[in-house]
């Protein structure tokens, strides 16, 4: 940590974060969702606020306690977040989108449970696209010299290895930096620690080694602190 004698250098500053991971419901009882815990979006959000930030976190179905001193938005959908994080967005000075939105909603939610078929057969579920929220907020800044981050959790494939990915989607979504994270393996999930590469926009690529996510934090607040206008 950075310890208690530093300047607080986000103070004055209003920051949003989203973490953890959408769900997107199938019925009253059933969701689709994915293996985001939250804890790289928290740190996130405990790191700013110490550094003297107004944090809102965004947070859609994390299972950690409130960080003190932080607002704390719920939410469990990606529709829902994205109303969320585009409603803070509009007075942020940055906005680090650390949550795993589904990508995909069923075209329709039931509005009972869905039962079993006697004959053994399975519902098909036909799934739309949701909002890219991270495009959305980079394309339509609220605020002129808002600085926006996105994640990627690559494994590399054929078409090129995790940092080839992670610019062609930092591109992609039009936003300032990128933390790329390498998951082959799957071994960051529900995990404290981190390790990343940080791409920007402006051609740089900032390594961070393996580290806590309190760190990579960190690292991601002084960043964005050099983008300020
Ligand atoms: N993101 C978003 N809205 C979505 C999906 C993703 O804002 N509907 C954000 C994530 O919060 C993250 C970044 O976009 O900061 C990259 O997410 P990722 O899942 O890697 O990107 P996708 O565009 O969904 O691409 P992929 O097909 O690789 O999942
Ligand atoms: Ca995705």
């Amino acid at each position: 940590d950075r310890g208690p004698d530093m300047r607080p250098d986000l103070a004055g500053r209003k920051v949003v974060v989203s973490a953890g991971g959408t769900r997107e419901y199938l019925d009253p009882v059933r969701f689709l969702g994915n293996r985001s815990s939250g804890l790289q979006g928290y740190a996130l959000a405990r790191t700013a606020a110490a550094r003297g930030a107004h944090v809102t976190l965004v947070s859609a179905n994390v299972s950690l306690a409130d960080p003190a001193g932080v607002s704390v938005v719920r939410v469990e959908t990606t529709d829902q977040l994205r109303e969320a994080v585009v409603a803070a967005t509009a007075t942020a000075d940055a906005v680090v989108m650390a949550a795993a939105p589904a990508d995909f909603r069923p075209v329709s939610v039931s509005e009972a449970k869905i039962k079993k078929a006697d004959d053994g057969s399975a519902p098909a579920i036909e799934l739309v696209q949701n909002p890219d929220i991270l495009a959305e907020i980079s394309r339509d800044r609220a605020r002129e010299g808002a600085v926006v981050v996105g994640f990627a959790a690559e494994t590399g494939d054929a078409s090129g290895s995790v940092l080839d990915l992670g610019r062609a989607k930092l591109a992609r979504k039009g936003c300032d930096l990128l933390v790329v994270n390498d998951v082959s393996g799957g071994a960051v999930f529900g995990s404290t620690d981190n390790e990343a590469v940080i791409l920007g926009a402006d051609g740089a690529a900032v390594e961070v080694p393996h580290g806590t996510k309190t760190a990579l934090a960190h690292v991601i607040w002084d960043e964005v602190a050099r983008r300020f206008p």
